[in-house]
């Protein structure tokens, strides 16, 4: 199988994996074959891609590390804690808690601890949540937290943005975008949201600091104390990465919608200003820029899609080749990439592979 955008999909396309919304209600079941209204409905709820049939992938699982099942209950835990926060109604702990155990045990089980993590179109706020603390938990296991410190971190993760939900409406929609939450008004999210952790959620002082401090920088330029890289705790620091990633990624309104290829590199320019080295580093071996299944553009001009991850060479996937330069199916062949330097992903590839 194979993700395709929705944009350029064909309508007879057959869907290997079912179709959430971002509650977790299925939309479309596996098997289902694609017609133009579906597609319409599907961009209604703002899904960006889905899983695709491909007979030459038919040993392609689909997913790395996390589980569908995990990943649809923390985007889905995510969406319900922000909208009882704008309510001021009693947070979910306890279902955000089940929702990073499940996450972090995926993580453990899986030897290689990769996540791949790309974004096709806007992040909606609860998967952005999401997407940061599969990227911190990965980032941890490789830090070798152990298991009940991994939680933690990955809840961290998940409610680093909760304050944005308890600013005034003006400067919540101001800090729905990458950019916005970082001027003005909108800084006071890291305040806001530290005091509904400590205070309402009874949330341990390690997550609540994960909102607090989120935005500090190790030079000091950060916010809302500008503290400095010894006063930052380690949990912040990890979720300030993968927020940056996120962000980087993630198409406009929310971020700045870079090929993730390039926003690896801009945060590999950043270390020690972004956080500490060794946390870029770690950062660097596990979060994956072409997740499994992602149809991809190498430097030879061949397309070709990932098929598996591997830890330490994120960036570096075994693909398997689909068509050559001149956009012509060839017979599929596999190439690891981290064993072959004359190869390189340039890019995600549009349209069909
Ligand atoms: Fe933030």
């Amino acid at each position: 199988m194979i993700r395709q955008q929705l944009a350029g999909l064909k309508a007879s396309a057959q869907l290997a994996k079912a179709v959430h919304d971002r509650s977790g209600k299925v939309l479309l079941n596996a098997g289902v074959e694609l017609k133009a209204e579906y597609l319409d409905k599907l961009r209604q709820y703002g899904v960006s891609e889905v899983w695709i049939r491909d007979d030459r992938l038919a040993d392609v699982a689909g997913d790395e590390s996390i589980s569908d099942a995990s990943k649809i209950d923390c985007v889905s835990t995510a969406a319900a804690v922000f909208e009882a926060a704008r309510h001021e109604t009693s947070l979910p702990m306890t279902a955000a808690h089940e929702a990073i155990e499940a996450a972090v045990d995926d993580v453990l089980a899986d030897p290689a601890h990769v996540v791949g993590i790309s974004a096709t179109g806007p992040t909606a706020p609860e998967e952005h949540a999401a997407h940061v603390s599969w990227m911190a938990i990965a980032v941890g296991v490789e830090r070798r937290m152990n298991r009940d410190d991994l939680c933690t971190l990955g809840l961290a993760g998940l409610l680093h943005d909760l304050g944005i939900a308890l600013l005034p409406p003006e400067a919540a929609e101001a800090a729905a975008s990458a950019r916005g939450e970082r001027r003005g008004d909108a800084r006071q999210h890291t305040v806001l949201g530290f005091k509904a952790l400590v205070e309402e959620a009874r949330a341990s002082a390690t997550v609540a600091q994960g909102a607090l401090q989120h935005h500090e920088r190790p030079d000091g330029s950060g916010f809302p104390k500008g503290l400095r890289e010894g006063k930052i705790s380690a949990v912040a620091q990890i979720v300030a990465v993968a927020d940056e990633y996120g962000g980087l990624v993630s198409a406009p309104p929310y971020g700045e919608g870079l090929e993730p290829g390039e926003a690896v590199r801009r945060l590999a320019e950043r270390d020690g200003q972004l956080a500490p080295a060794p946390v870029i580093e770690a950062f660097l071996s596990v979060v994956a820029p072409y997740p499994v299944g992602m149809p991809v553009m190498l430097d030879s001009q061949e397309r070709a899609v990932v098929i598996r991850l591997q830890r330490g060479a994120a960036g570096r996937p075994v693909v398997r080749v689909l068509a050559g330069p001149d956009g012509r199916a060839t017979q599929p062949r596999d190439v690891d990439l981290s064993q072959d330097d004359t190869l390189a992903i340039v890019g995600r590839a549009e349209g069909e592979a």
